[in-house]
C-alpha cells in the first residue's frame, strides 16, 4: 500500500494541482501538510475550471477524505468561502473535508504586519502573496499563536485572542504604525467563523495513522515548490513553510517510515513569482512568448510569473533534498513552437563551474547560467497521452533532462485536462500509484 508525497521541485506553480487531481481517484485520502492560501492549486475538469487554494485538490474526487494537516496555516474567512464555492459547484464539502485541531490561524492583523515589513524602506520587499502568511508562521514559532484547536473553545479563545491582540498593539507603537484595528470585532467574527468550522476539526495526525492502519492509501499534496522551502529554497526570497518532502511529515504527523515515494513536479521550463534569484530567466521575447503561450499569469494574484529554462543544477538539487523517485513533466505543449530551446546544464561563479546551489543571496545572484540549445519539435503535442506518439525531438528533449537530472520521468502532461497526460508503463511512479 503506497503512500506518496506529490510536490513542486522548482519555484511553485508547476502544475501539482492538476497531478493529484488526476491521480487521487487511487487514493482515499489526501492531505495538504504547508502553506496556506498563498497556493493557487488549478484544476480543470472538462471545460470547469478550480482553483484550490487552502483545501486539497482531492476533494473534488466524490469519496476521497481531504485532509488539512497541522503545517497549513488556515485563514478562516478564505476557507468558508473556498468551502460554499465548491458547495456550489456540488462538492460535498462537509462530508469529505477534516480540519487539523493544531494548525495555525490567520488573522487580518497578520495581513497588516506583512504590509509594513514589504513596505519598509530599509528592506528588499519578497514580493509575498500578501495573505498573512508569514506573520502566522512567526507566532507559531514565536510560540504564541491560536490554533484551530484553541479557535473552537469557547472557554480559553479570548483569552488566547486577547494576549495576541496585545503583542500586536506591542508591534505597532514599536513600527509607528497608526492603522486602527477593531479588535473585538475581529474577536467576534472569528467566534462566529469557529462556530461553522468547529464540526470539520479534529485530530487529523491520529485520523491519517488510524487510516494507514486500515491499509488506506494516503496522497500527500505539496504547495509553493522546493526552491521556495524555508530552509532549502533561495533564502530569504522564499516562504515560510517546509514545502520539500519533510514538511509531509511534520506537517501531518504521518512518520517518515510510513511514506513509500516522492514525486516531484517540474514544468518542462522554469517560472517564478515575486522577488529572488533566478539564475535561467529569460528577460527577452522567449520568456515573453513561454508567459503568453503557457499564460503564466498568477494564479492567486494575477501577477505576471517570471519564466526561464529548465535548470538542471536546481532540478538536481531539489531532488537531492527531496528524495525524488519520479519526476513529472508539464506543460511539455507549451514549447512546441520553438524551434531551439535552450536548457541551463551548469552554474558558474566567477568564470568557476559550482557543483553544489549556491547558499546566499549574492552568490545566486552572481550564477552564470551554462546553456545548451535542444532542437525544438515545432509541431503539436497537445493532449497526446501515448509517449510513442510524441515527436523524436519531444522524446529526445525530455531524455536529455532524464539524463543529466538523472532522475526518471514518470510521466508528462501535454495540457491542463486530465486526459492531457502521459504516464509511463514500467516507470517507478506507475508501480508507485499502483
Ligand atoms: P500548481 O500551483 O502547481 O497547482 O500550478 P498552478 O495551477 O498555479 O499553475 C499551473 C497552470 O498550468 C494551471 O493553469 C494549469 O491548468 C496549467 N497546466 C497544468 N498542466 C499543464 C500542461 O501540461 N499544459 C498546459 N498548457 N497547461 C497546464
Ligand atoms: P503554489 O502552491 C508560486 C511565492 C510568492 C513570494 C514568496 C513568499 O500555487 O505553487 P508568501 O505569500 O508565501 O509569504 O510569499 O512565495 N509563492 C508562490 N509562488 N506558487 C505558489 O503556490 C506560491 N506561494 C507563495 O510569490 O515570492
Ligand atoms: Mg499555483
Amino acid at each position: 500500500m503506497s503512500n506518496i508525497i506529490v510536490l513542486g521541485a522548482q519555484w511553485g506553480d508547476e502544475g501539482k494541482g492538476k497531478i493529484v487531481d488526476l491521480f487521487s481517484d487511487r487514493f482515499d485520502i489526501v492531505a495538504r501538510y504547508q502553506g496556506g492560501h498563498n497556493a493557487g492549486h488549478t484544476v480543470f475538469i472538462g471545460p470547469t475550471k478550480y482553483i484550490l487554494k487552502l483545501i486539497p485538490s482531492g476533494i473534488l474526487r466524490p469519496g476521497v477524505t481531504a485532509v488539512i494537516g497541522n503545517g497549513v496555516v488556515i485563514d478562516p474567512l478564505a476557507l468558508v468561502e473556498e468551502m460554499s464555492t465548491l458547495e456550489k459547484a456540488g462538492v460535498n464539502v462537509r462530508e469529505q473535508l477534516a480540519i487539523s485541531n493544531r494548525a495555525h490561524v490567520i488573522f487580518p492583523f497578520h495581513r497588516m504586519v506583512e504590509k509594513v515589513g514589504e513596505g519598509r524602506s530599509d528592506r528588499e520587499a519578497i514580493g509575498t502573496t500578501s495573505r498573512g502568511i508569514g506573520p502566522c508562521y512567526e507566532d507559531k514559532i514565536g510560540r504564541r499563536g491560536i490554533r484551530m484547536a484553541d479557535l473552537i473553545d469557547p472557554a480559553g479563545f479570548a483569552d488566547y485572542y486577547n494576549n495576541l491582540a496585545a503583542d500586536k498593539v506591542t508591534l505597532a507603537k514599536a513600527f509607528d504604525v497608526h492603522e486602527v484595528i477593531d479588535f473585538a470585532a475581529i474577536r467576534a467574527q472569528y467566534e462566529e467563523l469557529a462556530a461553522r468550522l468547529a464540526p470539520l476539526v479534529t485530530d487529523t495526525a491520529a485520523l491519517l495513522n488510524r487510516a494507514i492502519r486500515d491499509g488506506k492509501r494516503i496522497l500527500f499534496e505539496g504547495a509553493q515548490g522546493a526552491m521556495l522551502d524555508i530552509d532549502h529554497g533561495t533564502y530569504p526570497f522564499v516562504t515560510s513553510s517546509n514545502a520539500t518532502a519533510g514538511g509531509a511529515c511534520t506537517g501531518t504527523g504521518v512518520p517518515p517510515t510510513k511514506i513509500n515515494g516522492i514525486i516531484g513536479v517540474s514544468k518542462a521550463y522554469i517560472t517564478r513569482v515575486g522577488a529572488g534569484p533566478f539564475p535561467s530567466e529569460d528577460h527577452g521575447p522567449l520568456g515573453e512568448k513561454i508567459r503568453q503561450v503557457g499564460k503564466e499569469f498568477g494564479s492567486v494574484t494575477g501577477r505576471p510569473r517570471r519564466c526561464g529554462w529548465f535548470d538542471i543544477p536546481l532540478a538536481r538539487y531539489t531532488a537531492a533534498v527531496n528524495g525524488i523517485d519520479s519526476l513529472i513533466v508539464t506543460k511539455l505543449d507549451v514549447l512546441d513552437e520553438l524551434d531551439e530551446i535552450p536548457v541551463c546544464v551548469g552554474y558558474k561563479v566567477n568564470g568557476v563551474e559550482v557543483t553544489e546551489m549556491p547558499a546566499t543571496r549574492s552568490s545566486m545572484e552572481q550564477v552564470e547560467p551554462v546553456y545548451v540549445r535542444l532542437k525544438g519539435w515545432q509541431s503539436s503535442t497537445r493532449g497526446i497521452s501515448v509517449m510513442e506518439q510524441l515527436p523524436p525531438a519531444a522524446i529526445e528533449y525530455l531524455r536529455f533532462l532524464e539524463e543529466r537530472t538523472e532522475v526518471e520521468i514518470g510521466a508528462i502532461s501535454t495540457g491542463p485536462e486530465r486526459t492531457e497526460t502521459i504516464v509511463r508503463p514500467g516507470s517507478k511512479l506507475h508501480q508507485l500509484l499502483g
